[in-house]
């Protein structure tokens, strides 16, 4: 990643969680693990409407079939073996337990499906 954005991040860090948790509003109780984890610093989940408090990285809506494109493997396998900034993040700053961390792949597996299957149903212009 270039080393701009890299000095953003770390601004955010350095800015603290505290401060914007309470704008990171969950509408869907779904999105509450994202939210007490520290995710929603920096992405946003428009499919439950929360929005990051720094957007800094990319929305999660889709990241279950981003991930694949991006990196070439699953988000399973991501969030085990993470790349690039979510490395040094998972290693350092969150601290997140496996269950939380398979919790967050179901749901996010599962707002993936749902998001495809509506576009699908979407006719084209
Ligand atoms: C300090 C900011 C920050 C925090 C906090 C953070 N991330 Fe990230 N995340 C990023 C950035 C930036 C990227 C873009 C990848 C890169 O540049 O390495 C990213 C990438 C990702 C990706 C890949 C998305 C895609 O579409 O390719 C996933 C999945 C992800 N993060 C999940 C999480 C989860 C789950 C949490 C909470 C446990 C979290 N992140 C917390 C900054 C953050």
């Amino acid at each position: 990643m270039p080393l701009i954005s890299r000095g953003i991040v770390l601004a955010v860090l350095a800015l603290g969680a505290a401060s914007g948790r309470a704008l990171a509003q969950a509408h869907d109780p779904r999105a509450e693990i994202f939210v007490r984890r520290g995710c929603t610093e920096c992405h946003a989940i428009t499919a439950f409407h929360v929005k990051a408090t720094h957007d800094v990285g990319p929305d999660l809506t889709l990241a279950y079939g981003d991930v694949v494109n991006r990196y070439g493997v699953s988000l399973e396998a991501f969030l085990y073996e993470p790349r690039g900034l979510m490395r040094m993040m998972l290693a350092s700053h969150l601290q997140l337990p496996s269950v939380d961390r398979d919790s967050m792949i179901l749901i996010l597996g599962a707002l993936y499906k749902v998001r495809r299957a509506e576009l699908d149903s979407t006719p084209p212009p």
